[in-house]
């Protein structure tokens, strides 16, 4: 009798928190695998017509985050394949957005120090999720609550510490391609 093989994963979903790297990394992984590239906050931005930080200022986060949930169903209504989707850091918040997620393809957890994401994310305007009276303290309560969410989604962990985007392009290129193709 035949055994049947296991199926090979639609697309890689990048997660992880803002300014880890997911759009630039994830930009040239889709490069490397020959996959199209997506990302859930222009998709959304194109959606709703206007830039994020406008988003949150005329609807609130709570609407920003049926924007992001309705980009998955979309996604999955349009049977998307080899695909590398990168997701906003804040979609692994909505209990809802979890098994999308996990139906859409392999889940890669993009992570890098919190010294570094905060280098990063101190002068940016554009993360509306941190412009509170403190952004530093907002910034350690958001990680401290979702480093347990991505971990638990995760199939994959990459940390691009210490790492130029192509060299952690290229590491996980080299482990992703094992879900796509598990024999060679
Ligand atoms: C958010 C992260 C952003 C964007 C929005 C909300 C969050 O995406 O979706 O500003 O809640 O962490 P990036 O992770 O690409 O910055």
């Amino acid at each position: 009798m035949p055994t049947s093989q296991p199926k090979p994963p639609l697309n890689v979903i990048l997660i992880g928190f803002m300014g880890c790297g997911k759009t630039t990394i994830g930009a040239r992984l889709a490069n490397l695998l020959g996959f199209d590239f997506i990302d859930t906050d222009s998709l959304i931005v194109a959606k709703a017509g206007k830039p994020i930080p406008l988003i949150f200022k005329d609807r609130g986060e709570a609407e920003f985050r049926e924007l992001e949930t309705s980009i998955l169903d979309d996604l999955h209504r349009e049977s998307r394949q080899r695909c590398v989707i990168s997701t906003g850091g804040g979609i692994v918040t909505q209990p809802s957005n979890l098994e999308k997620m996990r139906s859409l393809g392999v889940i890669v957890w993009l992570t890098t120090s919190s010294q570094t994401l905060w280098q990063r994310l101190k002068r940016n305007r554009d993360r509306p999720m941190l412009h509170t009276e403190n952004p530093r303290k907002t910034f350690d309560e958001l990680l401290a609550a979702r480093q347990p969410l991505y971990q638990s989604l995760a199939d994959l962990t990459i940390d691009s510490s210490g790492l130029t985007p192509d060299e952690a392009a290229y590491g996980m290129s080299e482990s992703v391609r094992f879900f796509f193709n598990p024999t060679a």
